[in-house]
C-alpha cells in the first residue's frame, strides 16, 4: 500500500510517499521520496525553536512540499496519510494535521487519515536500517528474519525525548524509563550555546569534540550506576557551565569532547545494563542523537562485544522527517489503532 506521510512536530516541514508491504512480519518499505525543509536558520537567531515561528514557517512549506510529491504521486492511488498528531509544538502540530485534512477531502478522499505518535515514529525507525537499492533505485529497507530481534532494547534520544523501552516484539513493549529533567538532545543544545556554537547543538559539538580530547576534564555522570533506567542530565550541563566559569581560557574542543563522553558513558551503560536484564538480542538506536557517530560508534562496539545486534537508522532518518512517520503509520494500520486526528502535545510512548 502506499502512504503519504507529514511530519510538523517542530521545526522540520517533512513530507514522505512510502510504499508498504509485508505486513507485521516483515514489514517492507520501498522509499519513493522523502522531502524535508529544516527551520534551522530561521530559528538560529533565537537559540533554540520559537513555536510560531515555526507554525509560520510550516504554513509556507507545506503546500511548496506537497507540490513536489505530488508530481511523484501523478495518478496513483494513496491508501493512507498519516499525519504526526504528537508529540511536539502544538501550533506546529495543528498545521500538518490542517493539511492532512485538507488534501485528504480534496483529492484523496477514499484514503485512511492515521494520526501518529512522533516518538512512535522514532521508535520503529530501526526498520529503516538495511537497505538495498531496487530497480527504479528507490531504496527499499526490510530487516530479514525480523522475528528474531525480539526481546529488544530500544534507545529513543532526541530534542525531547530520552527514553529506554523494552519490546518483545515489534507491537508489545514497555517503558522502563525516561529522563526526569532535559532530553540528552536538549543538554547538547544547551551545553552548546554556553561554548557559543549555534543551534541545533548536537552536530557543533560533535564537530569540536573531534579535535578534543574526551577524558580532559571528569565531568559527572549523572544516575549511571543507579539501578533503574531514569536519566538527568540538567545537572551535568550546570557542570559545564560552573566549568566555564571557573576557567576562562578553557578549551572548547576539550569541554565539547568530554561532556560529549559524559552523556555516551550514561547512556552506554544504561543500554547494556536493559541488555543484560532483559536478555536483549537486539539493541535499536534512535532519534535526533542517534546521528552521533561516537555515541552509534560506541554502542554498535558495545554490542558486538556482547553479542547482541545493533540497529540504528540510516542517516536522514535519524533527525526528524516524515518515512519514520509513514513506517510508524503502516504499523499502526495494521494493528487497527486509532488515534483521534488532533494534536495532542504532550502524548508519550
Ligand atoms: O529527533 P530530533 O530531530 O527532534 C526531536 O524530536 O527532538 O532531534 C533533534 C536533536 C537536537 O537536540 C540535536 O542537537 C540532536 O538531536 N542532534 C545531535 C546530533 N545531531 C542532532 N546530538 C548529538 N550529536 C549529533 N551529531
Ligand atoms: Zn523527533
Amino acid at each position: 500500500m502506499r502512504i503519504l506521510a507529514i511530519e510538523t512536530s517542530c521545526d522540520e516541514t517533512a513530507f514522505s510517499l512510502v510504499e508498504a508491504s509485508g505486513g507485521l512480519l516483515r514489514p517492507t518499505f520501498v522509499i519513493l521520496e522523502n522531502l524535508v525543509t529544516s527551520q534551522i536558520a530561521i530559528h538560529q537567531p533565537f537559540g533554540g525553536v520559537v513555536p510560531n515561528l515555526a507554525k509560520r514557517e510550516h504554513l509556507i512549506n507545506l503546500p511548496i512540499l506537497f507540490e513536489n510529491i505530488q508530481k511523484i504521486i501523478g495518478k496513483k492511488k494513496i491508501d493512507i496519510i498519516a499525519v504526526t498528531v504528537g508529540p511536539g509544538l502544538e501550533p506546529a502540530l495543528w498545521t500538518g494535521i490542517g493539511f492532512a485534512k485538507e488534501i485528504h477531502k480534496k483529492y484523496f478522499p477514499k484514503a485512511k487519515l492515521i494520526g501518529v505518535n512522533h516518538m512512535e515514529g522514532h521508535l520503529y525507525s530501526f526498520l529503516l536500517s538495511e537497505q538495498k537499492k531496487t530497480v527504479n533505485s528507490n531504496f527499499q529497507f526490510s530487516i530479514f528474519n525480523l522475528k528474531s530481534l525480539f526481546p529488544a532494547i530500544a534507545l529513543v534520544v532526541s530534542g525531547g525525548h530520552t527514553m529506554i523501552i523494552r519490546m518483545d516484539s515489534l507491537t508489545k513493549r514497555g517503558k522502563l524509563g525516561e529522563t526526569r529533567d532535559d532530553a540528552v538532545g536538549e543538554a547538547f543544545d544547551k551545553v552548546a550555546r554556553l561554548l557559543k556554537l549555534p543551534y541545533p547543538g548536537g552536530p557543533e559539538i560533535e564537530r569540536c569534540a573531534k579535535n578534543g580530547n574526551p577524558q580532559a576534564i571528569q565531568f559527572p555522570r549523572p544516575m549511571m550506576y543507579e539501578k533503574n533506567y531514569e536519566f538527568s542530565f540538567s545537572g551535568l550541563k550546570t557542570s559545564v557551565l560552573y566549568y566555564l566559569r571557573d576557567h576562562k581560557d578553557a578549551n572548547i574542543n576539550d569541554v565539547a569532547a568530554s561532556f560529549q563522553q559524559a552523556t555516551i558513558d550514561v547512556l552506554q551503560r544504561k543500554a547494556t545494563r536493559a541488555i543484560e536484564e532483559y536478555n536483549a538480542r537486539s539493541l535499536f538506536l534512535s532519534g535526533g542523537v542517534a546521528a552521533s557517530k561516537a555515541l552509534r560508534e560506541t554502542l554498535k562496539n558495545t554490542c558486538n562485544k556482547i553479542g547482541v545486534g545493533f540497529f540504528a537508522p540510516s542517516h536522514q532518518y535519524n533527525t526528524d522527517n516524515a518515512t519514520m512517520i509513514a513506517v510508524a503509520g503502516y504499523i499502526n494500520f495494521l494493528e487497527k489503532k486509532n488515534r483521534p486526528i488532533k494534536a495532542n502535545a504532550n502524548i508519550t510512548l
